[in-house]
């Protein structure tokens, strides 16, 4: 198998594995917002920007950069901490200060990232943007404007869920997240957008302002509702 270095730790990897997923292997951490998993890479969100060597004297974007044997990744410089820092502040030109109201606040991408590699500050001092909320069905409730544009909805609606209702429209500070037609998502999966949204854009509609995360306990159950019987 082929070897790279993850800050100086040398690493097995898979042929095809991303660098994202070797440093993953290494047991560092790289911030992601769109990158997941189970879904295509989109590279859009910029957060998961690491050194590499040999390459160009830049950050790089380790989730959509394929692993190559004799690699040199570097996950802490002073380089990829400054990058960071930019990329988070980019993200919260537009998004809310809205944690305190917000389903999201507790299990949030973005507020564990902003304290975890964010600046302390915001340079920001212009009008920020505000979207419509769309409707997308009994299950979401959305709050446009706190999207970052990252697409995970968007690909796991097309290519999980298989019914490509979700669009992304629009170009720049318009850009904007919409379901084509202004009609509900049609599929019986369209409530995982809600988890799988690394901000508070899409939240639960039926719990909507219920409950926090820490108020929950963790149950090893049954799906009743599902004729597999599906642990959930
Ligand atoms: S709504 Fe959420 S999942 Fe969809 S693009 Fe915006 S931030 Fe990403
Ligand atoms: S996680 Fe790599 S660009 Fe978003």
């Amino acid at each position: 198998m082929p070897i790279a270095k993850v800050n100086g730790v040398e690493v097995e990897f898979e042929p095809g594995m991303t660098v994202l997923q070797v440093a993953e292997r290494a047991g560092e951490e790289i911030p992601r917002f769109c990158y997941h998993e189970r879904l295509s890479i989109a590279g859009n969100c910029r957060m998961c920007l690491v050194e590499v060597k040999p390459g160009p004297p830049k950050p790089q974007a380790s989730c959509a950069l394929p692993a190559a044997e004799g690699q040199e990744i570097f996950t802490d410089t002073p380089m990829v901490k400054k990058a960071r820092e930019g990329v988070m502040e980019f993200l919260l030109i537009n998004h809310p200060l809205d944690c305190p109201i917000c389903d999201q606040g507790g299990e949030c991408d973005l507020q564990d990232q902003a304290m975890g590699y964010g600046r302390d500050g915001s340079r920001y001092a212009e009008n920020k943007r505000a979207v419509e909320e769309k409707n997308m069905g009994p299950t979401i409730k959305t709050f446009m404007t706190r999207c970052i544009q990252c697409t995970r909805c968007v690909r796991f609606v097309t290519e999980v869920a298989g019914v490509p209702d979700i669009g992304m429209i629009s170009r720049g500070e318009d850009a904007e997240i919409t379901t084509y037609l202004e009609k509900a998502v049609d599929s019986e999966l369209s409530g995982n957008v809600n988890d799988l949204c690394p901000v508070g854009a899409l939240t639960h509609r039926p719990w909507q302002y219920h409950y926090r995360p820490w108020e929950l306990k963790k149950t090893e159950t049954i799906d009743v509702m599902d004729a597999l019987g599906s642990n959930i």
